[in-house]
């Protein structure tokens, strides 16, 4: 960032801070009678996904104003030096270059001076083989019974996003099989996970790209004594009922599985930027190598749009301006991301991570404190169901949440009048978010008087709309980098390391300290704060009723 202004010093952030002062009370009802035009005028389509951005607190002059700031802030070049494989990652010396997990064969990406596409694509290859022979019935387990359950053991981004795509395109998924997750390390999970199965047709995939995260490698062992102890005991089940996806291959033969059933992926692969490497073994075994293909085949198509448009006509770019206009400009806290589409049920709990891992940050890409809010918190639920929970404090609270809407044109399940009620409701909260009830409407209406305040909604209550035509895997890989590059834009703009996150370290290390604490016979001598020493022995005394 040599030779760059600091952002608050520069005269897109400054001219921004007066445009906001003079605008923040303009009201979306005025801005719509004002413009005819703005509903059609205010939207972007790309590679099948279209973006209404009218519902938004945003004129003109706002969106040119924003797209300065980008510019102001080497937005291009960040872009230009994240896909020439360049070490963005500063804090880590690492190249962030999961958008060459999706790079067509025969096109070329230099890491270090190798080009990665061609190992990315062996990969992906190993992956299509081992997933066609455990669907096909070829890959059998200890006993010779073919595989029917599919267990990922993983957390974080080793978890998230298999899950949420294995949620996201279980209409496409292999109906026979039996898949689950498990990534916390509460015992629960596993248990729950695995009761019901039968461990000589269970395949368990360890995920985990240091192989040695806490949670992950406690659950594979306590998995791999579940699975010897439901078939005798022969260690040489383990084999043929553990695959690892890794990208340390010393781990996973320590742990006792054979790299030859190994899946690699790289240091230059994020874990909340994985879920199309090796991550996603479990969604390609779930849904098939060409779905799989697919679903790159849209991550790639949004990757060059984010590439080569313009920034006024850039999904991932507006998306990612509107959330620093908010951030920054008006003080909101956090954004709701409501997909009205079941499956996409997981898909705010995997955006929590990739939005607030990448830019829950602050110091700058140089170390020092910003001086201005960065990544807000996302949070949300699918639809309608959050309707009938949050959706009374979005309307008529205090606070200001900017929201994501998500829908599609055909319902994957079609049944009665269903997708439509669906998709009305999606138009109906946004108008009401935007246009709300006045005074004067609530009055006409015949309302009490003393109930008038209550059911007044005062609207200018900002939403963005994405409209797809139905969820496919190829769909799914484009959201999914529309918001990739979405938070890429918001951390280009703070300037801030999006790629690490030091900020998990310290609680790891403080258990690591105190899991002895807890197992030890001997009373330990504890050198805590008051409040974790007292809660610490409190804890012994408990578990040693037992
Ligand atoms: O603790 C955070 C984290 O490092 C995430 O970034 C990562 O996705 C997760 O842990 C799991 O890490 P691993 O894949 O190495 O087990």
């Amino acid at each position: 960032m040599t030779g760059m202004l600091p952002l608050t010093a520069r005269q897109s952030w400054k001219a921004l801070q007066a445009h906001q002062e003079k605008i923040r009370e303009l009201h979306l009802r005025t801005l719509f009678v004002d413009d005819a035009t703005r509903g059609e005028r205010m939207s972007a389509e790309a590679v099948g996904i279209y973006l209404d951005y009218s519902k938004n607190r945003v004129t003109d002059e706002t969106l040119a104003l924003l797209c300065r700031l980008a510019e102001e802030s080497g937005l291009r070049e960040r872009v230009d030096a994240m896909f020439r494989g360049e070490k963005i990652n500063l804090t880590e010396n690492r190249a962030a270059l999961h958008v060459a997990l999706r790079a067509p064969r025969g096109t070329s990406i230099l890491v270090d001076g190798t080009d990665v596409v061609p190992e990315v694509h062996a990969v992906l290859g190993a992956m299509a083989d081992f997933a066609n022979r455990v669907r096909g019935g070829a890959w059998k387990g200890h006993t010779g019974q073919p595989i029917r359950n599919v267990v990922n053991i993983g957390i974080g981004g080793s978890d998230l996003g298999p899950v949420m795509a294995y949620e996201a395109l279980k209409h496409y998924s292999d109906r026979a099989m039996t898949f689950r997750f498990v990534s916390n390390v509460d015992g629960t999970d596993l248990v729950e996970a695995t009761r019901d199965l039968d461990p000589a047709e269970t395949l368990f995939i360890a995920s985990s790209k240091t192989f040695t995260t806490l949670e992950t490698m406690t659950n594979a062992e306590s998995a791999r004594q579940w699975l010897l102890a439901g078939l005798g005991g022969d260690v040489k089940a383990v084999a043929k009922h553990f695959v690892a996806v890794s990208t340390n291959a010393r781990k996973v033969s320590e742990f006792g599985i054979d790299t030859a059933n190994m899946f690699g992926f790289w240091d230059w692969v994020g874990g909340r930027y994985s879920m199309d490497s090796a991550i996603g073994l479990s969604t390609m075994v779930a849904v098939g190598p060409e779905n799989f293909r697919a679903l790159l085949d849209g991550f790639h198509q949004m990757d060059e749009h984010f590439r080569t448009s313009p920034f006024e006509r850039n999904l991932p770019v507006l998306l990612g301006l509107l959330t620093v206009w908010y951030t920054d400009f008006f003080g909101a806290e956090t954004v709701a991301v409501l997909p009205y589409e079941q499956y996409l049920k997981r898909f705010p709990a995997y955006l929590q991570q990739l939005t607030m891992e990448s830019n829950g940050k602050h110091v700058t890409r140089e170390g020092v404190e910003v001086g201005y809010p960065t990544g807000p918190i996302y949070w949300g639920e699918p639809g309608t169901n959050g309707q009938h929970s949050f959706y009374q404090l979005i309307h008529q609270g205090t606070r200001l949440i900017p929201c994501d809407f998500i829908g599609f044109g055909y319902a994957l399940n079609p049944l009665g009048r269903h997708h439509d009620m669906l998709l009305a409701n999606v138009f109906a909260q946004t108008e009401a978010l935007a246009f709300g009830k006045t005074r004067e409407q609530v009055r006409a209406e015949g309302t009490p008087d003393r109930l008038v305040p209550h059911r007044v909604f005062e609207g200018n209550r900002p939403s963005n709309t994405i409209l797809a035509d139905r969820l496919t895997p190829a769909t799914l890989g484009k959201l999914v980098a529309l918001y990739e590059h979405s938070v890429f834009t918001q951390g280009a703009i703070w300037n801030v390391d999006s790629f690490d996150q030091w900020g998990v370290e310290l609680g790891k290390a403080l258990a690591q300290r105190i899991i002895p604490e807890l197992e030890s016979e001997k009373e330990p001598t504890l050198g805590h704060d008051s409040s974790t020493n007292n809660m610490i022995r409190r804890y012994r005394k408990l578990r040693n009723r037992r």
